[in-house]
């Protein structure tokens, strides 16, 4: 099987991006453009993301940013094998703009259309980095998601643990805004917690010891929320309270992490093959976790993937990836397929057979 050239398209969130990629399953891949424009200046005066404002965003940029990726990746549209868009889960005006887009280049250049998953995308970023083998643990942390799951193979995830409340990036941006910092709060907090003491502050470390492998992060932020409600805090106490909270992430997804690799471990009884935790979303971008992670990778002797930073964020390349692994195996889809707000990853499969693939049940 030869190698295929994918244009993938990313505006699920608040990044409008558009790649080229070029490879062959396991990976890894050659990214040949990645153009990724980013909308925080213009969600930041609302300390989050404004969905009608990031529809907008993706409408005025998304063509210039397929050009864009075409041009530096110096390939014309004609010659690639397909065109990918992520087709959800995601803020559906925004999930819309890519999806059509794709449509119309796919219906142009006469090439098949993939609607991608974008937990997918994030979930195989590891194989167009490094060609990670089947299976690996995956832990997905994101500004929307936060689950740990087995990956078996494309189109099949095993779900160990979710939160159960708020999403850990999401538990981030909302720290930061009760701390004043602007959104994205991720960043923020892990430049001043790099300022703080994180044993300052005693805070309540959810899930922590329980069996399972699901996660909770709102008891977190309320907590946070009553330091910063009892007094004025000094920039010091500030920087204390990020250190404070960033560490009980850290400890919360090392306790989960912990339970699921045994699972992991357990079920597809690894004994001559290590085992590789990948690392991926928003949040993987932290170096505290990353920290954390290939410590806990030595002790537990598993060998760890954390893709570069350009694929833990929002990018069209992880897209243009997936679709590519879907194309390798002649899983394309028509071009009624249909925008998704939610689209768990969860027996994905060959999305041809998924019954909830019609124009009349978009959210399904
Ligand atoms: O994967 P992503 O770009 O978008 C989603 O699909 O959600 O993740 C964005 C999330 C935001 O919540 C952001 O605050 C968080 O990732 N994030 C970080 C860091 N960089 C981005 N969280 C902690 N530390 C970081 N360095
Ligand atoms: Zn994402």
């Amino acid at each position: 099987m030869g190698a295929f050239t994918v244009l993938g398209i990313e505006t699920s969130c608040d990044e409008t991006s558009a790649a080229v990629v070029r490879g062959q399953a396991p990976g890894p891949g050659a990214i040949l453009s990645n153009v990724v424009i980013g909308q925080a200046s213009e969600h930041r005066p609302y300390g989050g993301v404004v969905p009608e404002i990031a529809a907008r965003a993706h409408v005025e940029l998304l063509d210039a940013v397929v050009a864009r990726a075409l041009a530096e990746a110096d390939v014309a549209l004609g010659d690639v094998d397909a065109v990918g868009a992520t087709a959800g889960p995601g803020l559906i005006g925004g999930v819309m703009v890519g999806l059509v887009t794709a449509k119309g280049l796919a219906l142009a250049a006469g090439k098949p259309l993939i609607a991608v998953n974008h937990l997918e995308a994030h979930a195989l970023s590891a194989r167009l980095s490094k060609g990670t083998e089947f299976p690996f643990l995956l832990l997905l942390i994101s500004g929307g998601h936060c689950q740990v799951m087995a990956a078996e193979d494309v189109g099949r995830y095993r779900l160990y643990g979710a939160t159960i409340d708020d999403a850990v990036g999401e538990a981030f941006d909302k720290t930061a805004k009760l701390l004043g910092l602007p959104y994205p709060g991720g960043p923020q907090i892990e430049a001043l917690a790099g300022r703080g003491n994180p044993k300052a502050y005693a805070l309540p470390r959810p899930m922590v010891g329980r069996p399972g492998a699901d996660f909770s992060f709102s008891g977190l932020k309320t907590a946070v929320r009553q330091l910063v409600k009892q007094r004025e805090l000094t920039a010091e106490q500030k920087a204390d309270v990020a250190a404070s909270f960033q560490q009980v992430v850290v400890d919360v997804l090392l306790d989960r992490v912990y339970n699921a690799l045994q699972q992991f471990r357990t079920e597809f009884g690894n004994k001559n093959q290590r085992t590789s935790l990948v690392v991926a979303g928003g949040v993987a971008a932290n170096q505290a976790i990353r920290e954390a992670f290939q410590a806990l990778g030595a002790k537990e002797s598993f060998v760890l993937e954390l893709p570069p930073f350009s694929l833990c964020t929002d990018n069209g390349a992880m897209v243009a990836w997936a679709a590519l692994e879907r194309l390798a195996r002649g899983w394309t889809d028509a071009l009624t397929s249909a925008p998704r707000a939610r689209w768990p990853l969860e027996n994905l499969g060959n999305s041809h057979e998924l019954p909830s693939r019609s124009v009349s049940d978009p959210l399904a």
